[in-house]
C-alpha cells in the first residue's frame, strides 16, 4: 500500500509530479486555462467580483497565502487570506460581489466548513478547492475545483498542498483571461511554464540524498528559523509547519525584512537558519539579510535557483531548485523543505505518518 516507500508521507512527496500533472489535466485548452467546467459563474459575474477571500486552515491556509500574491499579480483584485477559525468569528465584510475560496484537502475541516456557511449566508459566492469528491465542503460550495492529488494518508500534508497551488494558478489565469488583465500571449506563457512543473518537480526530488545528510544535522537541533521574502515567506511558513508537526523541533518562519524588528536578537553563534532566496526581484534584499544573520554566527542553509552565484559564497550549505517563473517557484521550493522535515523525523525516530496530538482531518473545533 505504501508502494515500496517506508512511509505514506515519503510516497506522497514522490507522487507530486504526478499529482501536479493530473490536477492540470483537462483544465488547459488551446494553451489557456479553462475552468468553465468547475466555475459556473458567467463572464459577466466574473467581471463583477470585487474582492476575493481565501479561507482555510494549516497547510491549506499556506496555499491561500500564495494565492494572494498570484491572484493580485495576475488579476489585480484585492485578496485577503484568513485562517478559518478566525474568519468565522470576526464578522468579515462579505457582499454578493465577494468570491470566497475555501481550501481544504479533506473537505471536512469544521472551521473551514463554518466559514463557508457564513459566506453563503451573507450571499457571497463560494468556490471550494478540495481533494475529496463528495466531501461536505464540496457538496455545500457553489463551485468546486477537485485537486487530483489522490488520497493523502499521512497527517502532514504534501501533495495536497502542491495540487492546491496548481488549482490557484489555474484560477488566477482563468480570471485574468476573462477580465482581460493580461494579454492572451502573456497568459499562454505562464501556462507553458505551468505545464513544465511536473518535470521540474521530478528533478527537484533528485536532491533527496543531499537532504538526508542535512536532515541528520537538523535533527539534533531544538530551534531553528526560516526566513524569506514574498512568496518565499509563504513557503517558509509551510516548511516550518512541516518540521514542527512531525519532528517536534521548534521553528519559526519570518519575513526576512522583519528580522531587525526583533527576531535578530535570537540569532547567535550556531543558530540554524534556512534562508529561501528564489524570488529574483527580492534576491539582493535576501542576500543582505543572510549577511546579517551570518555576521551573528548563524549556520545558514540557503535555498536558491540553479546557477545561483551569491548564496554559495555566503551560506554554509546551498540547495538549488530548477528555474521557472518566480511566482511558480513555491511548487518546487516546498519539496526540499518537505523532504528535510521527513528525513529529520526519521533521524529522530518518530512516527512520521501519525504525529502526536494530531488528526488527519479536524472535524471538531
Ligand atoms: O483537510 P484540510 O486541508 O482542511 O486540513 C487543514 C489542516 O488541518 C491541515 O492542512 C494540517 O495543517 C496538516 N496536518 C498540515 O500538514
Amino acid at each position: 500500500e505504501k508502494g515500496g516507500y517506508d512511509h505514506f508521507m515519503l510516497k506522497e512527496i514522490h507522487e507530486q509530479p504526478r499529482a501536479i500533472r493530473d490536477t492540470l489535466t483537462g483544465r488547459v485548452k488551446g494553451g489557456q486555462a479553462d475552468l468553465s467546467r468547475e466555475i459556473a459563474l458567467s463572464p459577466e459575474e466574473i467581471r463583477e467580483i470585487e474582492r476575493i477571500h481565501f479561507v482555510a486552515c494549516g497547510t491549506a491556509y499556506h496555499a491561500g497565502l500564495v494565492g494572494k500574491y498570484v491572484i493580485e499579480e495576475l488579476v489585480r483584485i484585492p485578496v485577503e487570506v484568513d485562517v478559518a477559525s478566525e474568519y468565522r468569528y470576526r464578522n468579515p465584510i462579505l457582499t454578493p460581489r465577494t468570491l470566497v475560496v475555501v481550501v481544504s484537502q479533506s473537505g471536512e475541516t469544521a472551521d473551514t466548513l463554518a466559514a463557508l456557511r457564513e459566506a453563503k449566508k451573507a450571499g457571497s459566492r463560494v468556490l471550494a478547492i478540495t481533494n475529496v469528491v463528495g466531501s461536505t465542503v464540496a457538496r455545500e460550495a457553489d463551485d468546486v475545483f477537485i485537486t487530483q492529488a489522490g488520497p493523502e494518508i499521512a497527517v502532514a500534508s504534501t501533495k495536497a498542498y502542491t495540487s492546491q497551488l496548481i488549482a490557484i494558478y489555474l484560477l488566477g489565469l482563468y480570471l485574468a483571461r476573462i477580465r482581460r488583465t493580461r494579454s492572451e500571449a502573456e497568459l499562454a506563457e505562464v501556462v507553458k511554464h505551468l505545464e513544465e512543473l511536473p518535470e521540474l518537480a521530478e528533478r527537484t526530488l533528485e536532491m533527496e540524498d543531499t537532504i538526508r545528510r542535512l536532515a541528520a544535522e537538523i535533527a539534533k537541533k531544538e530551534d531553528l528559523f526560516y526566513i524569506g521574502r514574498g512568496l518565499d515567506y509563504a513557503v517558509s511558513l509551510e516548511g516550518s509547519l512541516k518540521l514542527k508537526e512531525i519532528t517536534y523541533i521548534h521553528s519559526e518562519a519570518y519575513t526576512a525584512g522583519e528580522l531587525k524588528h526583533g527576531t535578530l536578537a535570537l540569532i547567535e553563534e550556531g543558530v540554524p537558519v534556512i534562508a529561501l532566496a528564489t524570488q529574483t526581484s527580492l534576491y539582493d534584499k535576501m542576500v543582505s539579510n543572510i549577511e546579517e544573520v551570518k555576521a551573528r554566527g548563524a549556520q545558514v542553509l540557503g535555498l536558491a535557483l540553479e546557477g545561483d552565484a551569491e548564496l554559495h559564497k555566503l551560506a554554509d550549505e546551498v540547495l538549488t531548485i530548477p528555474r521557472t517563473l518566480s511566482f511558480l517557484t513555491p511548487v518546487l521550493t516546498v519539496i526540499p523543505l518537505q523532504l528535510l522535515a521527513y528525513h529529520a523525523c526519521v533521524a529522530r525516530g518518530y512516527d512520521v505518518d501519525k504525529p502526536r496530538n494530531l488528526a488527519k482531518s479536524v472535524t471538531v473545533e
